[in-house]
């Protein structure tokens, strides 16, 4: 039957999506199947999806209204199977606050950090946490919104960049042992990366325009700690009512324990993203990958 793929719509990942959907569709129409490229943004997204023929559709939207669970309750009013995670899922995925509650009621350890509001008190945080620190919008992905503070005179630039964005202003320390990422897909965990930024963190640029991030894949860690994260991140990723396929961020501290950052239940698929590559190193090509993802729906 011909697919869905449903890409694009109004968030401010909207870019990426239309890269991760292109990418989607292409891997998608290689492996053999009738996939139809769907941005949620047209005025007759809504018909297509409806009277289009599609038996299936693949989600790859990124962010507010696809990714946090709007458009999954959609598609189940409409009867429509779909990729990836339900309503539940989607719409705790997309909240980092709620995730760590969460996490943190089972026992998994989480980045620590406090919400900021107007009426912070900005000097009493710095005092609390240290520097530098990480400010960014509880409900958004790509670090869109997220400013590294290094100097305290920083952070109410940073809290209003922050605020203006989806959801609650979130502020952490920053942790020294580096960014770690492991898939989950079904009940499995992909091998782990690391990611070294040649910036001063993982942001927007780095994670799409700049050829000199470097990703280590196998990422360095002894195999048993690797293991550890791998079940952790099956296990975060589970908490939080994730299904069939998603990414887990992690960051280590500087004797090397690993907290659980955030989760992301439709990762980036473009051609600098690291689903794709974690397949790659377990010997899956971007259509095996989407076959797969595909696949889950029926079961
Ligand atoms: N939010 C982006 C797309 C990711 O996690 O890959
Ligand atoms: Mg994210």
């Amino acid at each position: 039957g011909r697919v869905g793929v449903l890409m694009g719509g109004w968030s401010a990942e909207r870019e990426v999506s239309l890269m991760s959907g292109e990418a989607v569709t292409a891997a998608l129409q290689a492996g053999g199947v009738d996939a139809v490229a769907v941005d949620l943004r047209r005025e007759t997204a809504l018909d297509q999806i409806r009277d289009g023929g599609f038996d299936r559709c693949f989600l790859i939207i990124h962010g507010t209204g696809g990714e946090d669970g709007t458009l999954q309750a959609l598609l189940d009013l409409l009867g429509m199977p779909y990729t990836g995670s339900g309503v539940l899922g989607s719409a705790l995925g997309l909240d980092k606050l709620r995730c760590k509650q969460i996490w943190s009621s089972l026992g998994l350890p989480v980045v620590p950090g406090e919400v900021l509001d107007a009426d912070s008190d900005f000097d009493e945080v710095v005092a609390r946490l240290g520097l530098p620190l990480f400010v960014k919008p509880s409900e958004e992905g790509s670090s869109v919104g997220v400013t590294k503070v290094k100097r305290a005179q920083e952070l109410p630039a940073a809290y209003a960049m922050a605020a203006a964005h989806h959801g609650k202003v979130m502020v952490e320390p920053a942790m020294a042992g580096g960014d770690y990422t492991v898939t989950v897909l079904g009940d499995e965990a992909l091998p782990a990366i690391r990611i070294l930024p040649a910036t001063e963190f993982y942001d927007y640029a780095a994670k799409y325009t700049r050829d000199d991030t470097q990703y280590l894949c196998p990422c360095g860690l002894p195999d048993k700690t690797e293991q550890a994260l791998r079940a952790m991140a099956v296990e975060a990723f589970a908490a939080v009512a994730g299904k069939d396929w998603g990414r887990v961020d992690f960051l280590l501290d500087a004797q090397g324990n690993p907290y659980v950052a955030e989760v992301n239940t439709l990762p980036g698929m473009t051609s600098h993203s690291l689903t794709p590559m974690a397949a790659r190193a377990a010997g899956m090509d971007m259509t095996q990958l989407v076959l797969r993802i595909l696949e889950d729906t029926l079961a």
